[in-house]
């Protein structure tokens, strides 16, 4: 990222919008009425491909000039999609091999958008072409605020290219077949390779290392894919213009470090599909989503009040919108835009949730999004661009991720499930959490928690230790550090190279069918799926912290906690799976001996949040996420409700999805 591209100082929020769907005489009328939503961006053009370029090589980009202008009149400032997810009919008769080939070995259908394969040559170059034209010409644009790269990337092709591409990459990276061989023990059911020729892309359930090559060749191709059109972007944009790509929460086609790298800002699509927001663990996604390049983000797209493709596409409850729009925020989100404003008259997403609906009219839920549009304009002095600081980070880790999945061993095993384990409590408690990669530097972290981080190697294992070493709190999990990166079994015991800075090693693992008494020194729970049972290294300084009681006769009696001191700082090792309540108690006192303080003390289903201003002026968010009146405590402090203007101290009452934003009055 270029010194001067940086995001805007202003809090956005807006819709994505398909001037392209609508005769021209219309669009004055869609203008006056954002107007009246109160929203200052869109983003356009995102699969716009046959409407920009109709035939090969001949453009048609006034259109979008036109509404560009228009919209800038009004206030209203664009960001633009480069619509490759949508490469049209003419482009896919031409060359037809453009189209991706799915894990049956057939051609994907025309028509569904990201059809394409992502590393065709002939993709490459009508790419090129557009996108290289796209840049020329809206690049200058000062009403242009920002590109979004494609949608959504998720597409895995299997075709003869993708395959031959795979090889080389493998070829590129092993040198030699014997290297290969060696390290993926291949001799295993006579796996060995005599051909780079004869590496197949793993379909379903296949050779661990392979599948783990295939992922990793998955996110380099999109990657170079998504360069591609960075490189072609950048030299024609204005500073302080930022280049973004929408990914889609907790997905894992990809490693989102990777692509983020390249990337400017994130970008996430939130939708919560049936039902209603769990703040809890949309928090997360957002904290995962700021996490990606530890900066703001924006929330790209955002349901509307319903969706058209889950089970029930269900409506937000009134008022549980607005409540979503202001956690993005509190979460460091400076820009929230819904998808989308009006439906198209046909295509497949008609039933969507928008802001007007298929008569061109304001739906109900257009009345919400005017008051958060009011809100966020009148608060984005005091928010835009501020931080939000964390002191505890869980790590994330995409490859131990499916490392686990495909070798999950217990049903209920689930590597995010267990990772917002550890999450919740902390969530619950009001303590920021960064979900950060496990390969960057952990300066400034009080806490640290690695879930199942069981891909270790030594730059993750030097990180660790110079973390714990230069005092900081580490709780490792079940399935760390069991293997390398080749997703190949470690040559010792769990977790790995840290066994001796833990002092502790796991003697067996097992996968449970029923829960297992434990009991802690201040606790007593249950362990449920999973248990480790460990074995002490150095009695002098490694404590138990929690032992299982009767169960299965392996594990009776058996440390399951561990605790050792480093210098300054401390290793937990867990080798339970806590049930939630005990879980919750655990993490309580580590916290709280790692002195990691809370924003706020509240009610279940009410959050506060910290963002902290240039100036080092704190900014509180408190959300009552429920249909229930709560009251929170603000003890001796006097606090303004900028939202209200009123003055608050001790306790406050907050109405059914209320939103405060406080700040501390001198
Ligand atoms: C995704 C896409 C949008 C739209 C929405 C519908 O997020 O990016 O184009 O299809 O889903 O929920």
């Amino acid at each position: 990222m270029s010194e001067s591209t940086q995001i805007q100082p202003t809090l956005y929020i807006g819709t994505a919008y398909y001037p392209e769907h609508w005769p021209e005489e219309r669009w004055l009328e869609d203008i006056r009425l954002m107007v009246e939503a109160g929203i200052n961006v869109v983003r356009m053009g995102e699969f716009a491909w046959s409407t920009l370029e109709p035939a090969e090589g001949e453009f048609q980009l006034e259109w979008l000039d036109r509404i560009i202008g228009l919209l800038a009149l009004y206030g209203i400032k664009t960001v633009l999609g480069t619509p490759t997810a949508a490469p049209p009919a003419w482009l896919i008769t031409k060359y037809p091999e453009i189209l991706a080939v799915d894990e049956d070995g057939r051609r994907v259908q025309f028509g569904n958008r990201c059809h394409y394969c992502v590393n065709s040559p002939d993709f490459h170059h009508a790419t090129q072409r557009l996108v290289s034209t796209l840049a020329e010409h809206f690049g200058p644009n000062p009403n242009v605020i920002g590109w979004q790269i494609d949608n959504e990337f998720n597409r895995v092709c299997t075709c003869d290219l993708c395959r031959s591409l795979f090889q080389q990459f493998l070829e590129e990276k092993y040198q030699t077949l014997a290297e290969l061989n060696r390290r993926w023990s291949t001799s295993y059911w006579s796996q060995t390779y005599s051909d780079w020729s004869q590496i197949p892309i793993p379909i379903g359930n296949h050779h661990p290392s392979l599948m783990l090559e295939w992922k990793r060749f998955i996110t380099r191709s999109y990657r170079n894919f998504q360069k591609l059109q960075i490189d072609l972007l950048r030299p024609h944009l204005q500073p302080g213009v930022w280049i973004t790509h929408n990914f889609m929460g907790w997905f894992d086609g990809f490693d989102h470090y990777e692509l983020a790298a390249d990337l400017d800002m994130v970008s996430w699509d939130w939708y919560v599909g049936t039902g209603h927001n769990d703040p809890y663990f949309s928090g997360s996604t957002h904290d995962l989503m700021r996490g990606l390049k530890r900066k703001n983000y924006w929330v790209m797209e955002a349901q509307p009040n319903t969706v058209n493709w889950a089970k029930v596409n269900n409506p937000l409850y009134r008022g549980e919108g607005r409540t979503m729009a202001w956690q993005a925020v509190a979460h460091g989100a400076d820009g929230f835009l819904y998808w989308q404003w009006r439906p198209a008259p046909g295509g497949q997403e008609q039933l969507h949730g928008s802001l007007l609906d298929h008569a061109g009219k304001p739906r109900p839920f257009f009345e919400e999004v005017q008051q958060i549009s009011r809100e966020f304009k009148e608060m984005s002095p005091l928010l835009a661009g501020s931080r939000y600081p964390a002191r505890a980070a869980i790590l994330n880790d995409y490859e131990s991720r499916w490392s686990i999945q495909w070798q999950k061993h217990h049903r209920n095993f689930d590597y995010v499930a267990h990772l917002f384990h550890y999450y919740r409590p902390l969530a619950e408690a009001n303590i920021p959490v960064d979900i950060i990669s496990a390969d960057q530097p952990l300066k400034g972290y009080r806490l640290v928690i690695a879930p199942s981080l069981a891909i270790l190697d030594e730059n993750r294992f030097r990180i660790l230790k110079e973390y714990v070493e230069g005092g900081g709190y580490l709780i490792l999990t079940p399935r760390t550090g069991i293997k390398n990166r080749d997703n190949v079994f470690l040559s010792e015991r769990q977790p790995g190279p840290l066994r001796p800075m833990a002092g502790v090693e796991v003697k067996e693992f097992f996968a449970m069918d029923e829960n297992v008494p434990v009991k802690g020194n201040w606790f007593t729970g249950v362990s449920q799926t999973w248990a480790e049972m460990l074995e002490i290294l150095d009695t002098n300084l490694t404590l138990i912290v929690a032992t299982y009681k009767d169960s299965n006769g392996w594990l009776d009696g058996q440390p399951a906690m561990t605790v050792r001191g480093v210098r300054s700082g401390m290793i937990y090792v867990v080798g339970t799976y806590l049930d939630a309540s005990t879980q919750a108690i655990f993490l309580n006192h580590v916290t709280q001996i790692c002195g990691l303080s809370r924003v706020l003390e509240t009610p279940p289903g009410v959050t506060a949040s910290r963002r902290v201003r240039e100036d080092n002026r704190e900014v509180m968010v408190v959300i009552n996420h429920t249909r229930q009146e709560q009251s929170i405590n603000l003890s001796s402090d006097t606090f303004e409700n900028k939202l209200t203007g009123r003055v608050h101290a001790g306790a406050m009452k907050l109405a059914p999805y209320e939103v405060a934003v406080l700040i501390k009055t001198m």
